[in-house]
C-alpha cells in the first residue's frame, strides 16, 4: 500500500532536486532565520513544488514543512517535508544537499525519499519493504566496534549558545572512532548509514522533516534508531542515534558518559 506514497515522495524530491541543480553555484538570495540559520529562495521554490505534488495526489493529508506553518486538520496521514536539507552547503556551493519527504501514518513513518541531485542518488524507504538506492536494496554495515567505524554527526543551529554541551559528546566519540564526518545534510547522513557508507550517525536535535525519511531507511536497512538513551525517537524535534545496530550500545555509552571523561580525553 505504501508503495504509492513512496512514489509520490520520490517524485516530489526529484522535482525539488531539479530546481536545486538549476540554481546550484549561481549565487542565491539568502534570508536569515537566525544568525547561522539561513533560508534561500531555492528552499522556498523547492517547498512550493513539493507541496504541489503532495496536494495534487493527497489533498486530504496534513503536511508539516520547514519553511511554512500550515494548519493541521487532524488527519492520520502527515507528510514531513524538508525542501532543501543542507541549506548552508547549498548557499556556499558545497556539493552536499538534498530534499527529504516522508509520510507518517498514525505517528509512524511508513514511506520516505531523499534525493541528492549532485550525485543523482535517490534513496527510498518503505515500511516492511526495505530501503533502496536508485532501486538497489540497501543494508547497513557489519562493523562491531567504534574503533573500526566511520561515524557522521551534525550540529544544530543553537551551537554557538551551547558550544560546550554540543562539543562534549563529539570529543568523547572522536577519540574512540576510526573517523567522524560532518557533512551538513542530516537526510543524506542517515541515508548513508542505510547504504552502508557509514556505520553510525548522531545529532543532539533534529526536526521531524530532517530525519523522517532517513530514520525509516536506516531501520529498513537493518539498523537501529533511538534517542541517545535508547528510548524511541519522537515525531517532534528530538535527538537521534542511528547505527548499524552492532555499535549502537557502545556509541550510546560514549555519548552519555559524564563530562569529566570527556575532559580527560583532551590533550
Ligand atoms: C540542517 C542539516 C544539518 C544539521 C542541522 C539541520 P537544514 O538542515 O540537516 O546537517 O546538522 O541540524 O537543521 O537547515 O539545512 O535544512
Ligand atoms: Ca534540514
Ligand atoms: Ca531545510
Amino acid at each position: 500500500m505504501s508503495w504509492r506514497h513512496v512514489a509520490v515522495a520520490a517524485e516530489a524530491v526529484v522535482r525539488a532536486g531539479a530546481i536545486q541543480l538549476e540554481h546550484y553555484g549561481q549565487g542565491v538570495k539568502v534570508d536569515y532565520k537566525g544568525e547561522i540559520d539561513l533560508v534561500t529562495d531555492v528552499d522556498l521554490a523547492c517547498e512550493k513544488v513539493i507541496l504541489e505534488v503532495i496536494r495534487s495526489r493527497f489533498p486530504e493529508h496534513d503536511i508539516v514543512t520547514e519553511e511554512t506553518a500550515l494548519a493541521r486538520t487532524g488527519s492520520r496521514y502527515v507528510w514531513l517535508v524538508d525542501p532543501l536539507d543542507g541549506t548552508i552547503n547549498f548557499a556556499h556551493a558545497y556539493p552536499m544537499f538534498s530534499a527529504s519527504v516522508a509520510l507518517a501514518v498514525d505517528g509512524e513513518v511508513v514511506a520516505g525519499a531523499v534525493f541528492d541531485p549532485i550525485r543523482d542518488e535517490l534513496f527510498t524507504g518503505e515500511r516492511g519493504a526495505g530501503a533502496h538506492l536508485n532501486g538497489r536494496r540497501l543494508g547497513v554495515t557489519k562493523a562491531d566496534a567504534l574503533i573500526r567505524s566511520l561515524l557522521i554527526t551534525g550540529f544544530p543551529y543553537d551551537l554557538h549558545e551551547r558550544l560546550a554541551e554540543r562539543l562534549r559528546p563529539f570529543v568523547r566519540v572522536i577519540g574512540r572512532a576510526r573517523a567522524i564526518r560532518r557533512a551538513g545534510s542530516a537526510a543524506i547522513d542517515l541515508s548513508y548509514v542505510a547504504a552502508g557508507r557509514a556505520d553510525g550517525f548522531w545529532e543532539a536535535v533534529l526536526k521531524p522533516w530532517d530525519m523522517g525519511a532517513g530514520r525509516l531507511m536506516v531501520e529498513e536497512a537493518g539498523g537501529r534508531v533511538t534517542r541517545h538513551d535508547g528510548t524511541p525517537v519522537g515525531l517532534g524535534p528530538d535527538e537521534i542515534l542511528a547505527t548499524n545496530g552492532l555499535i549502537h550500545d557502545e556509541l550510546m555509552r560514549a555519548l552519555r558518559e559524564d563530562a569529566s571523561a570527556a575532559e580527560a580525553t583532551l590533550p
